[in-house]
């Protein structure tokens, strides 16, 4: 059955036609993770720091209604490998919100070694800490690079409660295979103790009815209440790291994209890694970390020996785990509705190949009595899945019995989508996380709807005069008439300014003004200016030491750092970076247009910045520690074709296996070149910095010193240069 579907899969792997509008609503926010929409219309979304925020799609109006406390990994300790993954995950309201004004989170405890769901309660538009109704704790480890949290929270039609939760458990010491390490005092590397045992909530989506006070189970779960060794909530088990989950609101089927590990080829210790996107119609068991993909089994590992042991059953995978507490016969496995691996899917071509990270978003019903229908009648019942690494969406037509019938790419181009909800109009809510792994201050809510020949309208705003702001561009693609309307954000509510192309603030404290510009067909755009930073950063301080003359290539130029409050000197970097006098300077340097169009094809920038670590190194800091070594270019070429770890820390590179080897050239010439005339010298608040050697580039331009640490603002100063 499964084969014949994917025989007629291989055929239909053009690009959907049916282009999408897309309407930025919200932008500037900080790695959103979730949203959900409200029955008046506005998103709710959390952000993995902690922040809760509403938004008023028809005003672009932002509002932090609330900052969880939680455990995560913060700007400020970039490197560090504690809780990687954590965060505030995942949210949802209350059926009856309209009514109740209650919404349910999941969260990485910081106070305690969990993960909690809780129910909250605003008030006044806020979130009342003091309302919290902690309803389940999952313990969960966060040392030795575990990773997998989940932590998608829907609810379905029924009002049932779905949560998904990652197996937790660190996936880089097990060959890309299933990591079942047995050994003692390997518990973070055994997925044994969590997806697979039958007593832990964690690499499951759990479904719960929650009450008045707490929860209840309800019936049709995977183990009746009272079954040894066993949790009743548990809908799903079998999870890596199930991370965005959608139900149909019809059929109730659960759907979930569950990133797969990393093996680029089978061998004898398991099958190739794929991703998933699943559909359970009834509870039952996905399979990992003993079944992957259309159920390829994976035999029961010795890590000890390193030999691999007897061969999975999929009929009743059995769990050998010295740390499972649960049942040692697990439920039969059951295959995944579409699976891909990192290069060419046979079964699945649509997919694409290159780095993975699936998420299934809502099924499309035909409805002709909704305003938007983002697909044609034929696409009736069609599942949407999204791809954060791929940056697409694609369409699974499903057939009567939901098997897919087709499934081809829909949307491009995205900045990794995270998560995609259907409104009640029928359009689309996207959250795109931003462009980096972590850290972003680029993430955005979009509306994505039919083009009915409608564009969007452009508008940029700017600062007029003192407390006054004016239109800087507005025009309607269509040359129809625009309305601008202004508004100031004031804590969790926002004040109608008026309309027109000049507007003057107020005497008052606000954090932003904002214009929308409305065509005659109510399309619209939205354009902003923060008023208030929030939580400045303590400043670093550079002196420099006297020299005899203006300091040319090659010289030694002695600094000082200094600040309120001395960082670590462990933690400083001072930079050299000689700007010539007619250079196009940009304010650091930058890769060219081209290069940086590679970059982004290619996925490079999901994981690298050019001058900030994130899950990589910055390209710069690469450039400069290679600056000095003559088969760099040979080395980093091998490097991007094989893989890398252990160089810069534990987290590894995957092979960039998509990468054509003239495009590998030009990325890595650009990478190398971006330390042309910098110098850096690390770990020490005074000391001297030697300057470039000349590199052929005209004197007389400046050199540019900085001084940076986590957790502070960086200082920066240019002296002229010889
Ligand atoms: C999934 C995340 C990820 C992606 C995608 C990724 N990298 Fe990396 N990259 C890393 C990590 C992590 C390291 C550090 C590995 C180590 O410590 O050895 C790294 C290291 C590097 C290095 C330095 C290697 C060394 O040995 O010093 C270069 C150059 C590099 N990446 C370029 C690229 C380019 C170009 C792309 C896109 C084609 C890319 N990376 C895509 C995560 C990634």
């Amino acid at each position: 059955m499964i084969r014949l579907t994917a025989l007629t899969l291989a055929m239909a792997s053009a690009v959907g036609a049916a282009p999408l509008v897309k309407e930025t609503l919200a932008t500037g926010l900080r790695d959103p993770m979730e949203v959900a929409i409200a029955p008046d219309g506005d998103f709710y979304v959390v952000e993995r720091e902690g922040r809760v925020l509403r938004i008023n799609p028809n005003t672009g109006g932002i509002f932090v209604i609330g900052q969880i406390a939680v455990e995560a990994l913060r700007s400020a300790d970039p490197k560090s490998n504690y809780a990687r993954e954590d965060g505030l995950l995942g949210i949802a309201l209350d059926p009856d919100f309209a009514k109740n004004q209650r919404l349910f989170l999941f969260y990485s405890a910081p106070d305690v070694l969990a993960c909690r769901l809780s129910r909250f309660t605003l008030k006044d538009g806020k979130i009342d800490p003091a309302s919290e109704l902690k309803l389940l704790e999952i313990p969960t480890e966060r040392t030795n690079r575990v990773c997998h949290l989940g932590g998608s929270v829907e609810f379905g039609p029924d009002g049932l409660l779905y949560v998904s939760i990652g197996d937790n458990t660190n996936p880089f010491e097990s060959a890309g295979v299933a990591p079942i390490d047995n050994r003692d005092g390997r518990t973070e590397w055994d997925a044994q103790r969590t997806a697979g045992n039958t007593n832990d909530l964690r690499g499951k989506i759990i479904r719960i009815k929650p009450t008045e006070t707490g929860y209840e189970i309800p019936p049709g779960n995977l183990f009746p209440k009272g079954t040894e060794g066993t949790r009743p909530e548990i809908y799903v088990m079998g999870c890596r790291n199930p991370f965005r989950i959608s139900i149909d609101p019809k059929t109730k089927s659960l759907y979930w994209g569950e990133v797969g590990p990393d093996a680029r080829d089978a061998g004898d210790k398991g099958p190739r890694g794929h991703d998933e996107v699943n559909q359970a119609k009834a509870a039952g068991n996905f399979g990992w970390p003993f079944v992957i993909a259309d159920n390829k089994p994976y035999p029961i590992v010795d890590f000890a020996t390193k030999k691999p042991g007897k061969m999975t059953d999929p009929a009743a995978p059995e769990n050998p785990g010295q740390r499972n507490t649960g049942l040692k016969t697990l439920p039969p496995a059951h295959p995944a509705l579409i699976w891909y691996p990192y290069g060419k899917s046979e079964e699945f071509p649509a997919m694409g190949e290159g780095g993975r990270n699936a998420m299934a978003g809502p099924v499309f019903y035909y409805d002709p009595s909704k305003k938007y229908n983002i697909l044609g009648k034929e696409d009736n019942r069609t599942l949407l899945t999204y791809e954060w690494m791929r940056g697409k969406i694609f369409k699974a037509k499903l057939d009567a019995q939901e098997k897919v019938e087709k499934l081809e790419v829909f949307m491009e181009k995205l900045v990794h989508p995270m998560d995609l909800e259907m409104d009640k109009d029928g359009s689309l809510v996207l959250l795109e996380y931003g462009s980096g792994w972590y850290f972003n201050v680029n993430g955005s809510v979009s509306r994505l709807r039919p083009d009915d020949g409608n564009k969007p309208p452009t508008l940029t705003i700017k600062p007029a005069a003192p407390n006054t702001y004016s239109v800087d561009k507005a025009a309607d693609p269509e040359g129809g008439k625009l309305t601008v309307t202004w508004y100031l954000t004031e804590g969790v509510t926002e004040r109608k300014l008026g309309t027109g192309s000049t507007v003057t603030v107020p005497e008052g404290s606000f954090e932003e003004i904002r214009a929308v510009a409305t065509d005659d067909k109510g399309a619209l755009a939205i354009a902003r200016i923060p008023l208030a930073g929030d939580g400045e950063l303590p400043s670093l301080v550079l002196e420099l030491g006297k020299t005899k003359g203006k300091p040319g290539f090659g010289d030694a130029l002695n600094y000082k750092v200094k600040a309120e409050r001395l960082p670590d000197a462990g933690q400083i970097k001072v930079r050299a970076r000689y700007i010539p006098p007619t250079g196009h300077d940009s304010g650091g340097p930058e890769l060219s247009p081209e290069a940086a169009k590679l970059a982004t094809a290619n996925q490079c920038m999901a994981c690298h910045q050019v001058d900030s670590g994130t899950v990589g190194p910055s390209y710069l800091d690469v450039a400069i520690r290679y600056s000095d070594r003559a088969d760099a270019s040979a080395y980093l070429k091998e490097t991007l074709k094989t893989g890398g770890v252990g160089v810069w820390g534990d987290v590894p590179m995957p092979a960039q296996v998509a990468l054509k080897p003239e495009d590998s050239d030009k990325l890595i010439a650009a990478i190398l070149g971006l330390s042309a005339g910098m110098t850096e010298t690390r770990g020490s608040l005074n000391g001297n910095i030697r300057l470039s050697p000349d590199f052929g580039a005209e004197p007389g331009g400046a050199w540019e010193i900085s001084a940076e640490a986590p957790g502070y603002a960086p200082a920066r100063t240019r002296i002229p240069a010889k």
